[in-house]
């Protein structure tokens, strides 16, 4: 199957909604891949893989390497690799070599980075020289310390105006679509209708083009969940259930069993 393009995930708008989840990992790639339009190699793989206390401390090696697995286990999805905390903001020129690293390395057909107007010009740049860009607007994990937490945005006119003004920026700097996290239901409404391209939602509305969640968060793998996470599975229920019948068994003698030895010849 051919791997679906930057053009047709663009081409989407107001279309059938893109359907989107985080993988770190081949494995998880192979898994989602048949279901889902775009992986993201997303930084959350600080906390989630690595327990991270938060995506700061995230770097350029560990999102290529992560890249370069979900490349290797995916064929149908676009695979986007998050730009990690530091990595592109002192200039568009730092900013094209991490990325011209990231697409080098891992495969992957773009990145996608934190930020509105103040990157719009760096978003430019990359997307003038080859580098697809997907933009990340209204709650950006990456500024956790100036934002004080991690807490819904928009609630302020303000703020409101500011994230509309910011998702405007980075489509007309030409993004091919725009994360809208954490943002108020009636601003993540407002900024899908008034956006060119694809605007793809989380803990944002139904409104948008897609929608995207950390498949741990989906799956029941993360300890902690925010309130716009539907779990979809209890995979730690299942893992704690298998690892205790195996802890039962090895204690009782009773694995390995006759089909799990070697007989001799
Ligand atoms: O890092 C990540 O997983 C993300 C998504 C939640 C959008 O940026
Ligand atoms: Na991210």
């Amino acid at each position: 199957m051919k791997r679906l393009t930057v053009p047709a995930v663009r081409a989407r708008k107001g279309g059938e909604p893109l359907v989107m989840l985080t993988a770190y990992t081949v494995r998880m790639a192979q898994l989602l891949d048949p279901h889902c339009d775009i992986l993201l190699v997303g930084d959350s793989l600080g906390q989630v893989i690595y327990g991270l206390p938060s995506t700061l401390p995230v770097t350029l090696d560990m999102m290529c390497a992560h890249g370069a697995a979900v490349v290797r286990g995916s064929y149908h999805a676009l695979v986007i690799v998050d730009m990690p905390f530091g990595s592109y903001e002192a200039s568009p020129d730092q900013a094209f070599a991490s990325a011209a690293r990231i697409l080098a390395e891992t495969g992957a057909a773009g990145v996608k980075l934190e930020g509105g107007e103040t990157m719009a010009p760096t978003i430019a740049f990359l997307t003038a020289r080859g580098v697809p860009v997907m933009a990340h607007v209204g709650l950006t994990p990456q500024s956790v310390n100036a934002l004080g937490g991690y807490g819904a945005r928009g609630r302020t006119n303000e703020e409101h105006s500011r994230i509309v003004a910011d998702a405007r920026a980075v489509a007309e700097a030409g993004a091919f679509s725009v994360v809208a996290e954490g943002v108020i239901e009636p601003l993540a409404r407002t900024i899908a209708a008034e956006v060119a391209c694809p605007v793809i939602g989380i803990g944002a509305s139904a409104a948008c083009d897609g929608q995207v969640l950390v498949a741990e968060d989906m799956l029941g793998l993360f300890e902690r969940t925010p309130r716009f996470v539907k779990r979809y599975a209890d995979m730690a229920g299942m893992i704690g259930d298998a690892a205790a019948a195996y802890a039962a068994e090895v204690r009782a003698r009773t694995f390995p069993g006759p089909d799990q030895v070697y007989a001799p010849k």
